[in-house]
């Protein structure tokens, strides 16, 4: 079994805590996606995995063995960075051969391991060349089939197609996940980029500033986020905000009130706290939104943009009173994603429409207050069994 756990990862530099009390399994053969903004921390976590950086307290195993103060070489750990960091003087043979190399293995045993992840990775006929010979995404599949040939129990990818055009980009996420289910290796994968974390993950682990704000799969995290960052991290366009008031708090329920914002029932879960007269702020996703005036609510709006896509549009629109908070463009547009079909144009007045639903309540420190809804999309790739 190639379980990874980490128990309360703590990293400090100087007076900085850039990982605070870490907790996460890895169960065998799973493809976990550490996901967050920039500096909160997630290469330092991967580094601190593959033993690159040392940790100020806590403990990491590796199948059940604590590798905590192990060297990097002993951790059976296989790591690909951003940059690739290939060795310039060598072959791609001899790069992708290093590591078997350095463990003092024998030449026929390197020489089948590079054939196979050659052969997986579709670089047969690179081998004999140089890394500057090679595009950027033929030497990123170099440094993944060096991490291959080594056939370790955990891979860890830090950003590694960060550096790729977008067309390539999504050429190598769709490889990697066909690896993964080829290797059934476990995966710890860094980026930045959400699509990344939605399509690839069976679990997602969400950073922000050295803390896990929610671990889960894709559709958990994107149906019931736990807080305000959550639901406003994953999904592009990102969620609607809106500050608005609780004017009713029953057993199960509150309403909420603002100007231009019809009253709004909500149901709320049970350890919600949260009073009469308290500022909430509802979350809406862009997919929510109607332009149809369909809906339990209806508000009168402008449009004040239209992005055409083809497939789908998005529409920014105008619904003053009701401003959006930390909206995309700072403007307090609402953003709707509608289809690209849409007849509508800039300066359009619509009736746009919701179902209380689809909408998210949360507290002034971001708690979400909503209870949870059951998702009716699923998770691609599932979650293995332990
Ligand atoms: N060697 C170091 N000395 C001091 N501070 C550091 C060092 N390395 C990283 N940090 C700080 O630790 C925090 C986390 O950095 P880290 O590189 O892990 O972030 P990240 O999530 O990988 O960001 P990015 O998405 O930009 O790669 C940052 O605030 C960074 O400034
Ligand atoms: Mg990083």
């Amino acid at each position: 079994m190639n379980d990874l756990e980490l128990n309360g990862i703590t990293k400090r530099y100087g007076d900085t805590t850039v990982l605070a009390d870490i907790n996460l399994t890895a169960k065998d053969k799973e493809f976990i996606v550490v996901v967050g903004p920039s500096g909160c921390g997630k290469s330092t976590l991967l580094k601190s995995i593959a033993g690159l950086e040392s940790i100020d307290s806590g403990q990491i195993l590796i199948g059940g063995r604590d590798v905590t103060r192990e060297e990097p070489g002993d951790r059976d750990i296989a790591m690909v960075f951003q940059s690739y960091a290939l060795y310039p003087h060598m072959t791609v043979a001899e790069n992708m051969g290093f590591g078997l190399r350095m463990a003092g293995r024998p030449k026929a045993e390197i020489q089948k391991a590079v054939k196979r992840a050659a052969e997986i990775l579709q670089i047969n006929d690179y081998l004999a060349m140089r890394p500057r010979q090679l595009s950027g995404g033929q030497r990123q599949r170099v440094a993944i089939g060096r991490a291959i040939t080594r056939s370790p129990s955990v891979f860890l990818f830090d950003e590694p197609l960060s550096n790729l055009d977008a067309a390539l980009r999504t050429q190598m996420r769709v490889e990697i996940g066909l690896l993964y289910r080829r290797l059934e290796a476990t995966m710890v994968y860094v980026t930045h980029d959400q699509v990344e974390a939605m399509t690839m993950a069976t679990r997602i682990v969400l950073m922000n500033h050295g803390v896990v704000e929610q671990i889960g799969t894709p559709v958990e995290l994107y149906t019931n986020p736990r807080n305000r960052f959550v639901a406003g991290f994953l999904g592009s366009p990102r969620m609607n905000f809106i500050s608005t008031r609780a004017v009713e708090v029953a057993d199960g329920s509150a309403v909420v009130d603002s100007e231009g914002l019809a009253r709004i029932r909500l149901d709320i879960h049970n350890e919600a706290r949260v009073a009469v007269g308290d500022e909430v702020v509802i979350g809406l996703r862009p997919e929510s939104i109607r332009l149809d005036g369909q809906g339990d609510h209806q508000l009168s709006a402008r449009i004040g943009l239209i992005e055409q896509l083809g497939r789908e549009a998005i529409a920014y629109l105008d619904a003053a009173p009701v401003r959006a908070i930390e909206s995309e463009n700072g403007l307090g547009h609402l953003t709707a994603q509608t289809d690209g079909r849409i007849t509508l144009r800039r300066d359009d007045a619509v009736s746009i429409g919701f179902d209380a639903a689809d909408v998210y309540l949360f507290d002034a420190e971001g708690k979400t207050l909503t209870s949870a809804r059951t998702a009716d999309i699923r998770s691609e790739p599932e979650m293995v069994d332990a």
